[in-house]
């Protein structure tokens, strides 16, 4: 017998020594909450449920023998008869790590959820490295948030807290973008926090998502990393269904770490946590890590004797999980069917008016509401670049983005198919004395969250950098929860470029909501949408709108104004006095000063929106100081306009730029 066979049969042993009853450490350290985590959802109390029982079992057991064949990653499927009780399941290991600690974290998972899960009809068990989850509902492929674990890690960090958070907030970033680009949806990265401190951390997704859904998933685990679990610690971790992130201060994903499959530092799970009871040391707790210890001191030897079947395993992860493609045929439309759908475009359809043309509702015969924008400047693009473009903007998914169904092509007719929003667009409450008041302290910062989510996605999608350059509060629509939706993104790649070049002269975008370099000299950037987010920001706190002097609750500049205020440090002067409940000043205060960075007059000066998404999560962090805004200064009162008539018809009035001076101070 060799040496590896020798210890290939230690490591087989003493992981069935671990297996075999309830393992006491894995018993005690559930009960007190701290280093595995479930959650049995639906607790059935029919009778069919012993059924669905047996189909369980039989999942778990196919996902158990799974695991033993180098699988990081395995979903299945047990089918009841005549299609009822059937159960859907998976097993995921979180990090490349060894198949046999893959697979022992697996098994016991699936007994422990065995063990704990009597009657639910829907379970995850969670470890620090493998994960295993069944349901009856068939979940695989769709994006799940819910149940989310965040952990943290104790201790706090000690040193610099603004350097520690950028640091960690660009290595999370650059995790999204890998894993969500990966085909095993798995990434890690380390960076130098000083000089010999190093900061750890990954992202992983589950393997079948999509790059899109893995880092709309991603992006939205990354926010809450300094709300719900971390701020300020020295690590921590935010588990979904669906995709996960962890950093730590040290090495966590080596092998060192990754033999403690009973996750290490996790504490306080915030769902079950009975906190403050202490653990107290059993003889197993000292015995069982030590052959764990062994076990895997081998295995780290065994190692690389692994690493060529781990390669073979991702290709067939590639195969399987390759890129999915949005058809062209899935969002080509008839014209006849559009037809129906508005009733011939009636006009008690129309919706609305925008800079590309107008928009109507419209429902599909199988009843989906949508909304119809027919094209006006429709020359231009040949019809298959158009489908290109479509097909592009058509994968941009985020829940804070209007979705785009479709298009209809007919002669010269080019049409878009929105998913229907039904509340009206932000200008719409924002702008009325009466509805306003609807607003609440709480409903304008998610609003503000948000529309900086949604931006935050179109800047740093894994696949384009689109820049909107029309953000303005009549194109973000409101859903019936009031979620903010950003609507009219891309359409400079859709309305062909030409085009957008011809009406630069005259300014695209909405007068005062566009940065002062692009109104200038075309110049746009990321930090053009930046600017206009500020100055949305500005409006959603004060209620009130960017220079219509005509009216009593206009003001002339809101940079400026907003400006004075903080400048005498009165900043909550500009808040709407008709916000309706409480609100803490802090945060209201905070939100301003965002704003105004937003909308400093040099771009290079202005944050960016993943900083500005970390802002707004964070609640003690220094902002930097903003700059004042030059005295702006218009000659005339005759621009009037309301907040969504839309920038091309600046065309017909000559005075374009001229109306705007600077005037420096
Ligand atoms: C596993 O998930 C994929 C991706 O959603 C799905 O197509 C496939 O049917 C699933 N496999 C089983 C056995 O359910
Ligand atoms: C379901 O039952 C399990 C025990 O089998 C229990 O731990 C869990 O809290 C119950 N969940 C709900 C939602 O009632
Ligand atoms: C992305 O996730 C959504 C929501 O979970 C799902 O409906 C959609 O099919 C997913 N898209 C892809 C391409 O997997
Ligand atoms: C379990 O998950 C559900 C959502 O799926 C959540 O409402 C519930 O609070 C969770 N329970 C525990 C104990 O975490
Ligand atoms: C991080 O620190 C190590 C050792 O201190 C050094 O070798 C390495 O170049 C540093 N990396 C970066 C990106 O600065
Ligand atoms: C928690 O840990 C303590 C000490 O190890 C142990 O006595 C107790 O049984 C465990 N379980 C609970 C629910 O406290
Ligand atoms: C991954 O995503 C990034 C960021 O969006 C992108 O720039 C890069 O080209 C992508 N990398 C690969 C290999 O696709």
């Amino acid at each position: 017998m060799d040496f590896f066979s020798l210890l290939f049969l230690l490591a087989t042993f003493s992981s069935h020594f671990l297996h075999c009853s309830p393992s006491p450490i894995l018993q005690a350290a559930l009960d007190n909450s701290t280093h595995a985590y479930y959650n049995c959802t639906r607790n059935s109390t029919s009778a069919t449920y012993n059924t669905y029982r047996s189909n369980i079992k039989t999942l778990l057991d196919l996902l158990s023998s799974e695991s033993s064949n180098n699988a990081r990653f395995y979903n299945s499927t047990a089918v009841g008869d005549n299609n009822v009780n059937t159960v859907y399941g998976l097993f995921l290991c979180v990090r490349d790590i060894d198949p046999k600690i893959c697979q022992t974290c697996v098994i016991e998972a699936a007994k422990l959820i065995t063990s704990l899960c009597t009657t639910a009809k829907e379970a995850i068990v969670w470890y620090s490295v493998c994960y295993v989850r069944y349901s009856d509902n068939s979940f695989f492929s769709i994006v799940e948030k819910t149940p989310e674990l965040s952990f943290m890690n104790d201790k706090d960090y000690v040193g610099q807290a603004g350097r520690f958070n950028n640091i960690l907030w660009d290595m999370l970033n650059d995790l999204r973008n890998a894993a969500a680009n990966s085909s095993a949806k798995l990434a890690d990265k380390s960076a130098n926090l000083t000089e010999n401190q190093k900061l750890y951390a990954s992202a992983w997704c589950l393997p079948y998502l999509s790059a899109e859904n893995c880092s709309w998933c991603l992006t939205d685990a990354i926010a809450e990393v300094p709300t719900s679990c971390c701020r300020g610690k020295s690590g921590g971790s935010i588990l979904y269904p669906s995709c996960g992130v962890r950093f730590e201060l040290y090495p966590f994903n080596k092998i060192s770490d990754s033999i403690s499959w009973v996750p290490p530092s996790p504490t306080s799970p915030r769902s079950l946590a009975p906190s403050g009871k202490q653990k107290t040391i059993t003889i197993f707790e000292i015995i069982v890590p030590i052959i764990v210890l062994l076990v895997l001191l081998v295995l780290g030897y065994c190692c690389f004797l692994y690493r060529k079947e781990r390669k073979s395993r991702h290709d067939i992860l590639k195969e399987s999980f390759g890129n999915d493609i949005t058809t062209l045929e899935s969002l080509q439309f008839e014209f006849p069917q559009i037809e129906v759908a508005t009733d011939r475009f009636a006009a008690e359809n129309r919706i609305g008016k925008g800079g590309f043309g107008e928009v109507y509702k419209g429902i599909l015969s199988d009843g989906q509401e949508i909304a119809v924008k027919r094209l006006t400047r429709s020359s231009g693009q040949g019809a298959v670049e158009f489908k290109n473009e479509v097909q592009v903007i058509a994968k941009l998914q985020h829940r804070n983005l209007v979705r785009l169904l479709g298009f209809c092509l007919e002669d010269e007719e080019k049409i878009l198919i929105y998913e229907y929003v039904p509340n009206k667009s932000l200008d719409y409450f924002l702008f009325d004395p009466q509805k306003r008041k609807l607003l609440s302290w709480s409903q304008r910062q998610k609003i503000i969250k948000g529309i900086a989510r949604g931006i935050l996605y179109l800047h740093e999608d894994s696949r384009l950098k689109i820049i909107h350059r029309d953000l303005k509060p009549s194109n973000v629509l409101l859903d019936s929860n009031m979620n903010p939706k950003i609507s009219d993104f891309g359409m400079a790649r859709i309305v062909s470029i030409d085009q957008i070049e011809e009406s630069t002269c005259t300014i695209v975008g909405t007068y005062g909501y566009i940065s002062p370099e692009y109104a200038m000299h075309g110049y746009f950037s990321v930090k053009s949408d930046v600017y206009s987010f500020g100055i949305m920001v500005l409006e959603i706190i004060s209620g009130k709108r960017k220079g219509c002097c005509a009216e009593s609750e206009c003001i002339d500049d809101i940079r400026r104004y907003a400006w004075t205020k903080w400048a005498k440090q009165t900043p909550l002067e500009l808040m709407d006095s008709g916000i309706e409940g409480t609100y803490s000043q802090e945060e209201v205060i905070k939100y301003i000063h965002i704003g105004l960075l937003c909308v400093q007059e040099d771009p290079d000066e202005r944050p960016t929106m993943a900083t500005i998404a970390f802002y707004l999560n964070s609640s003690s962090i220094n902002l930097p100081i903003p700059l004042e805004p030059p005295y702006f200064k218009r000659s005339g009162n005759e621009e009037n306009m309301a907040p969504n008539k839309e920038l091309d018809n600046t065309r017909d009035s000559n005075n374009g730029m001229t109306m705007t001076q600077f005037f420096p101070r």
